[in-house]
C-alpha cells in the first residue's frame, strides 16, 4: 500500500532530521487507537518480552493493544491479523512466522488503509508494508563469526591475528529459510569466515556450506540437534569438531545437547548464538556455549512504539536510519536499525546485568 502521506518520505525525513519530533507527538489521553500486534511464538523468551514490552509502551501512550502469538503456525497468524483488522485496528505491528506468507492479510489491511510496521523480521513479497524496525542483522552475523574465530584463537578480541594456527573443523548452521533475517545473519558470518575457509585455517568437513543446506526450519533446536547428530555420526567418527556457527540460542542448546550425546564435554567446541536467552547465558557462564549476541528488545519495542505513534498521527517516523538495505522483493522498506552487542563470559556481567536486562539472581 502506498500511503500518499508517506510518499514524500525523503522530504519528510529531511524535515524530521532538521526539526526533531513534532511537539504533537505527546500522547493525548483518550485518543488511543487499537493496535494489532502479532508475534511468532511463545516458545522463545525473546518474543514474550517483545510482545509485553510493545504492549506496555503503547498502552502508556494511551493506546489499546491486541497482542497475539501464532505458535509458529502460518494459518493461525493469518487469522489473527484478519481478526485484528475486523476488530478495527488502526495499525498492525507484525513479527512474522513466514515473512512471505502474509500477502493476503496485508492486502486486506491496505484496502482498509491500515498501515503496517514489520517488527524484527521483514515482511516480503508485498507492497503493503510501510516501515521496518529491527537490528543491524548483517552485523549480527559478523559478530557471531568474529566470536567463533576469537574462541578458536584465530583472532584476538582487538581483531589482530590470534595465537592459534589451525586448521580447525567447524560446522555451519543457519536459521529458518522463510525468515529474511536468516540469510542476513549467514551472509554476515560468511563475509568473515570465507577468507579462513579459503586459506584452509577453517574446514567444514561435512561439506555443507551453502545456505540452503544448513538452514533450520522455524529455528527449532531439536531439528538442529538432529542435524548435528547426523553430522557427528557421519563425519566426525575419527575427528573432532572444534567450532559451530549457530545463529540463535535455541539452536545452540540443541547443538550442545547433540555434542554431549556424542561424548563431548567437559570441554566443548566453540558454539555461538543469539538473543542472550537465559538458558544460554547460564550455559556461557558454565563454560559450555561460548557466546551470544545481545539485542536489547526493550529498545526495539520502545522505538517501535514511538514509530507507531508517529504513523498513527500520519507522520513519517523520525527514527528511520536505513532506506536502502531492506528490499522485500517488491519495494525497499524504510527501516530503523538498532545495534547488537557480542557477549561472552568476559563481558556478560557488564552488558546484561549492569544494564538491568538480567539480575545476578536470575543467572545463578
Ligand atoms: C530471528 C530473530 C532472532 C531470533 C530468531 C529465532 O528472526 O531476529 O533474534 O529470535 O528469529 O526466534
Amino acid at each position: 500500500m502506498v500511503f500518499p502521506r508517506f510518499a514524500v518520505l525523503a522530504v519528510a525525513l529531511l524535515a524530521a532530521a532538521c526539526g526533531g519530533p513534532a511537539a504533537g507527538d505527546q500522547p493525548k489521553p483518550g485518543d488511543g487507537a487499537l493496535v494489532g500486534v502479532t508475534m511468532p511464538t511463545t516458545k522463545s523468551e525473546r518474543w514474550i518480552s517483545d510482545g509485553e514490552n510493545i504492549k506496555r509502551d503503547l498502552e502508556s501512550r494511551g493506546h489499546r493493544v491486541d497482542l497475539q502469538y501464532a505458535e509458529n503456525d502460518v494459518p493461525t497468524q493469518v487469522k489473527q491479523i484478519e481478526d485484528q483488522i475486523a476488530k478495527g485496528a488502526k495499525l498492525l505491528i507484525i513479527a512474522s512466522v513466514d515473512g512471505s506468507a502474509l500477502t493476503k492479510p496485508l492486502d486486506t489491511a491496505a484496502n482498509a488503509r491500515i498501515p503496517v510496521i514489520a517488527y524484527d523480521r521483514l515482511l516480503r513479497g508485498s507492497p503493503n508494508v510501510d516501515f521496518y524496525a529491527t537490528f543491524e542483522n548483517f552485523r549480527v552475523g559478523v559478530y557471531q563469526a568474529e566470536s567463533l574465530l576469537t574462541g578458536l584463537g584465530l583472532r584476538n578480541p582487538d581483531a589482530s591475528p590470534g595465537p592459534a594456527e589451525g586448521p580447525f573443523n567447524i560446522e555451519l548452521f543457519a536459521g529458518s529459510a522463510d525468515d529474511n533475517n536468516a540469510a542476513f545473519f549467514f551472509n554476515g558470518a560468511m563475509s568473515v569466515l570465507k577468507p579462513y575457509l579459503d586459506n584452509g585455517k577453517l574446514v567444514v568437513r561435512s561439506g555443507q556450506t551453502e545456505f540452503q543446506a544448513v538452514t533450520t526450519l522455524r529455528w527449532d533446536g531439536e531439528t538442529a540437534g538432529k542435524r548435528m547428530e547426523e553430522i557427528l555420526g557421519t563425519t566426525y567418527r575419527r575427528a573432532k569438531v572444534n567450532g559451530v556457527l549457530s545463529p540463535y540460542d535455541g539452536i545452540s542448546l540443541g547443538i550442545l545437547t547433540a555434542l554431549k550425546n556424542g561424548g563431548y564435554g567437559p570441554e566443548f567446541p566453540i558454539v555461538t548464538g543469539q538473543d542472550a536467552e537465559l538458558g544460554s547465558v547460564k550455559s556461557i557462564i558454565a563454560g559450555q556455549q561460548y557466546s551470544t549476541i545481545y539485542k536489547d528488545t526493550r529498545e526495539l519495542a520502545k522505538a517501535t512504539a514511538s514509530m507507531a505513534e508517529a504513523v498513527l498521527k500520519d507522520r513519517t517516523p523520525p527514527q528511520l536510519n536505513n532506506l536502502n538495505d531492506y528490499d522485500n522483493g517488491v519495494k525497499v522498506v524504510p527501516a530503523f536499525l538498532l545495534n547488537p552487542v557480542s557477549v561472552d563470559k568476559t563481558n556478560y556481567h557488564k552488558v546484561l546485568v549492569e544494564s538491568g536486562y538480567y539480575t545476578d539472581d536470575q543467572l545463578r
